[in-house]
């Protein structure tokens, strides 16, 4: 039977669509490095899946052995997870960026054209829109990246565009994700920064929870929003997965390059977030504001229609199942 490459398997997206297709059978492997992910979570998502997975520990850039897996596996498509996602260190350090992200993408691309591979979903980000021109954002909307991250998304999107426009046996999608959230019902597998990492909204309201934080930073509340604080839309973790098994299937009966947002559609305040975490976990969390951060915009929701219409997906879970869902992981996970 042939498999699929999940490259970045064990980091937040990876491990719960790897959860997700095993529940539905389909066999992959997993080539991580495990350089922003902890060894617990093969652990956790082998207890989650109850069966033993199937792994490579190695680097993305190693194109030879990249190349080595796909010829004694029998690989038919990749899923690109595998990349650096802090928008701070990104700043800081910015070859490291262009090295991983883009640089280990090129060797993937190099590695799946050496051995006749030509199937490839791509994990993107809303970040490459910018600041919005309009609302809610659909895929035509301009790209514009604010930071280093932002471009090593947008740099990858423009090679896989000049890819399929120069090789037609490609089938490519891009899905460009908001802000996902939450964790997998069972709570062994989840967003698990190391430590020290945190700067996401989410994990950094955990660690105030857990009193690993004093208090909750929010970024300004002098934006032009209802309450004054940022708007994202958060979107389930397990709805993100379901959108990678549904892009499966749509990318083997197609060709070129695909884009699709993967949001709920609906925004949601930094304030409204910790509102609905401290409702479903009666807790009332210390907040500190803070001025705006560097680089973040007021709004960003998606128009998921494409999405919906092409692929059949849409979201199932709400906003007391994301916060639900992400305490229930935090305190299983002490
Ligand atoms: N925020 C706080 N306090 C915190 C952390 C975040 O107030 O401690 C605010 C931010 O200012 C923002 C919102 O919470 O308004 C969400 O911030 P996140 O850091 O959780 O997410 P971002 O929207 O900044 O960025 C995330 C990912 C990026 C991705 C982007 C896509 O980190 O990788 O979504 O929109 F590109």
């Amino acid at each position: 039977m042939s498999k699929i490459l999940l490259t970045g398997g064990f980091g937040y997206i990876g491990s719960h669509t790897a959860s997700l297709l095993s529940e539905k059978n389909v066999d992959f492997l997993i080539y991580d490095n495990f350089s922003t992910s902890k060894y617990s979570v093969l652990e956790r998502l082998e207890k989650t899946i109850g069966k033993k997975i199937n792994y490579v520990d190695a680097d993305i850039k190693d194109t030879e052995r990249l190349i080595e897996v796909f010829s004694k596996n029998n690989i038919n498509s990749v899923i690109h997870f595998a990349a650096l996602k802090s928008v701070r260190e990104s700043i800081i350090d910015p070859i490291k960026y262009y090295e991983i992200n883009v640089g280990g993408t090129l060797s993937l691309i190099r590695a799946m054209k050496k051995t006749n591979i030509k199937k490839l979903l791509f994990s993107s980000s809303a970040t490459i829109y910018g600041d919005p021109e309009y609302l809610p954002i659909d895929e035509n909307h301009p790209l514009r990246a604010i930071n280093p991250y932002g471009q090593t998304k947008l740099i990858v999107e423009r090679i896989l565009r000049d890819l399929v426009m120069a090789e037609k046996d490609w089938s490519i999608t891009s899905l460009r994700y908001f802000n996902p959230i939450g964790a997998h019902p069972l709570g062994l597998i989840g967003d698990d920064p190391l430590r020290g990492k945190t700067e996401n909204l989410m994990p950094s309201i955990i660690e105030v929870y857990k009193g690993i934080k004093p208090n909750l930073e929010v970024f300004g509340n002098d934006y032009d929003t209802k309450d004054g604080t940022g708007v994202r839309d958060y979107i389930h973790i397990m709805d993100l997965a379901e959108a990678h098994v549904m892009s499966l299937d749509y990318l083997m009966g197609c060709d070129g390059l695909n884009i699709f947002n993967i949001g709920t559609g609906k925004g949601i305040t930094v304030l409204e977030l910790i509102n609905t975490f401290e409702k479903v976990t009666n807790s009332k969390l210390p907040i500190i504001i803070k001025k705006r951060r560097s680089g973040d915009v007021a709004y960003c929701y998606a128009d998921p229609s494409k999405a919906k219409n092409t692929l059949k997906w849409k979201t199932k879970r709400d906003l007391n199942e994301m916060c639900l869902s992400a305490y229930n992981f935090s305190i299983m996970n002490e």
